[in-house]
């Protein structure tokens, strides 16, 4: 049975850098409220706040007004660690260390057993034997597969995604689609997502939001809001034309 109600609920959040008289809001007074178990885009041009937006939500970087309550509670009001298992971030090139693929795995969630790093490497598609792999030696989409499990080993409600096949091959894309869909729909995980693909926003489905310079334009169902936009700033970056 789906679970009703919010996961995420964003409040006027604000994040102003600078100091300018009032300093620059890279996300300008965003509110907004995310489903559980349900497949979240962000889109829009270069610069909009999209990864400012993304790291404010599981608190890689603090907001200077509003606020983020997950499951009804303040963010601030979780230790960081604890909000970053259970709001993990895959960046858009994968952030490994320099030993096995294991050590990586097992690094996230120690105490890992040897049958569920199998198959976690199983199910991000990857060879059994990869295992032992030093992660220098994989390709780039090797790398962000084994990314992916570290980050689903810690079992995370909310997967927030920025830009997670920008450096891939379509191959590649391809598989990280298949498991972003299937950790969507097979495990329930809410997942929050950059993308700078307009056919890949349709490809996913679910919901899309459009943002330009900071601030919520507007959202709705990702292939209707791409393909019938309903905003000029939304026509206006649908056609590829600057804001
Ligand atoms: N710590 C910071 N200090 C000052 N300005 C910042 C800081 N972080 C981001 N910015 C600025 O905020 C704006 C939004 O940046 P952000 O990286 O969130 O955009 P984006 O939508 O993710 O862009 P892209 O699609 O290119 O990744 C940019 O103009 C950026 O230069
Ligand atoms: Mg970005």
């Amino acid at each position: 049975m789906a679970v009703t109600g919010s996961i995420l609920e964003l409040c006027n959040l604000t994040r102003r850098v600078g100091d300018g008289t009032p300093a620059r809001a890279i996300v300008d007074n965003f509110s907004y409220s995310f489903g559980f178990g349900r497949l979240y885009s962000i889109i829009g041009p270069s610069g909009a706040g999209k990864s400012s937006l993304l790291r404010l939500l599981n608190r890689l970087d603090e907001c200077t007004d509003g606020s983020v309550k997950f499951k009804g509670s303040d963010t601030r009001e979780f230790a960081p660690c604890e909000l970053r298992q259970r709001l993990g971030y895959l960046f858009q090139t994968p952030h490994l260390f320099d030993r096995t693929v294991r050590d990586n795995i097992v690094d996230a969630q120690p105490h890992l057993s040897e049958s569920k790093i199998s198959r976690l490497i199983q199910q991000v598609q990857l060879p059994s034997g990869i295992v032992d792999a030093p992660v220098d030696n994989l390709s780039v989409g090797e790398r962000q597969r084994v990314a992916l499990a570290r980050l689903l080993a810690t079992q995370p409600e909310v997967a927030l995604l920025d830009e997670p096949t920008a450096a891939l091959d379509p191959a590649n894309t391809e598989a990280i689609e298949r498991l972003i869909s299937s950790v969507v729909t097979d495990h329930g995980v809410t997942v929050v997502m950059v993308s700078h693909s307009r056919q890949q926003v349709v490809r996913l489905g679910g919901e899309a939001i459009l943002m330009v310079d900071g601030q919520l334009i507007e959202h709705g169902d990702a292939v209707g809001l791409v393909k019938n936009p309903g905003t000029p700033q939304g026509r206006r970056y649908m056609n590829g034309e600057p804001q």
